[in-house]
């Protein structure tokens, strides 16, 4: 076995040790809180993010491992994990199955492997960069539509309810007017970038994301054959930063429809 099939390994054992965790709270229920007023948190989020950076750390104790809830490090790092334990906390809080385990392993700033779990559904995804995009071991790519009218576009509202939010249904008219088959919200940013690689979604795009709840969903998408940008076209890095995935075909008329004021910042 090489050496990036073992990292994967490590991080597939990491998703799965988290996932016990996370399907105890969803069946015995857990409190929530609010970390602002609608962004919540649960032990749920906090014990699983415990769990994958303990079981990384047994195989690899000198990775960097950046964590939504509270694990900081040097994304400059040679060696870097980048996991969000619960992404999709809204929906585990009021007990909708659409939720994940997102766990990216960089090399020296570039994405090499990404898995991002749905633990209810048992729907894992997962890339090796260059080796291509599978869910449930079976390879995906992106859909084939040329044209806006014939695909679903996903969209995800950071916690923001103020012009951001505005400019996000501005978009969302405005794709409409594009005759567009429909618009999805589903709440899972990683998963929303897996339901591009898979075809489900001509597109995704959402003003604010955090790095945790893409970098594991961007090799999905790259590797089914897909482009991830910023929504004004610009790579993607390890930043906060508004996220554009599409099928490579849509991915510039996208971005037209998509220009706000809001990308400046
Ligand atoms: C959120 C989800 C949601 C997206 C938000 C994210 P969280 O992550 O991915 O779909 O719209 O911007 O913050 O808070 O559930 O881990
Ligand atoms: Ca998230
Ligand atoms: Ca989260």
């Amino acid at each position: 076995m090489n050496e990036i099939q073992s990292i994967r390994d490590v991080g597939i054992k990491a998703t799965h040790v988290a996932a016990d965790i996370i399907r105890h709270y969803f069946t015995h229920g857990v409190t929530m809180r609010s970390k602002e007023s609608y962004n919540l948190v649960s032990d749920a989020d906090v014990e699983s993010e415990q769990a994958i950076v303990k079981t990384i750390r047994q195989s690899f104790p000198h990775h960097e491992i950046l964590g939504e809830e509270g694990h900081h490090a040097d994304i400059s790092a040679e060696h870097l994990w980048v996991i969000d334990p619960l992404d999709g906390t809204n929906n585990f809080a009021h007990h909708i199955p659409h939720f994940a385990i997102s766990v990216a392993y960089y090399y020296q700033g570039i994405p090499q492997i990404g898995i991002v779990y749905n633990p209810i559904r048992d729907d894992l995804y997962q890339a090796i960069k260059g080796q291509g995009a599978t869910h449930n071991g079976k390879p995906i790519s992106v859909g084939k539509q040329t044209r806006l009218d014939e695909v679903l576009i996903g969209v995800g509202f950071y916690y923001d309810r103020g012009s951001m939010m505005v400019a996000t249904l501005e978009a969302i008219e405005t794709l409409f007017g594009q005759n567009i088959h429909g618009i999805r919200r589903m709440g899972t940013a990683s998963l929303d970038l897996c339901q591009v690689a898979s075809g489900m979604f001509g597109a995704y795009f959402e003003y604010l994301l955090s790095p945790w709840d893409y970098a594991a969903g961007r090799l999905v998408v790259e590797e089914a054959g897909g482009r991830i940008t910023t929504c004004d076209g610009r790579d993607v890095g390890l930043q906060k930063c508004s996220i554009l995935a599409s099928n490579t075909t849509l991915h510039e008329p996208m971005r037209t429809l998509c220009q706000t004021p809001f990308l400046k910042i």
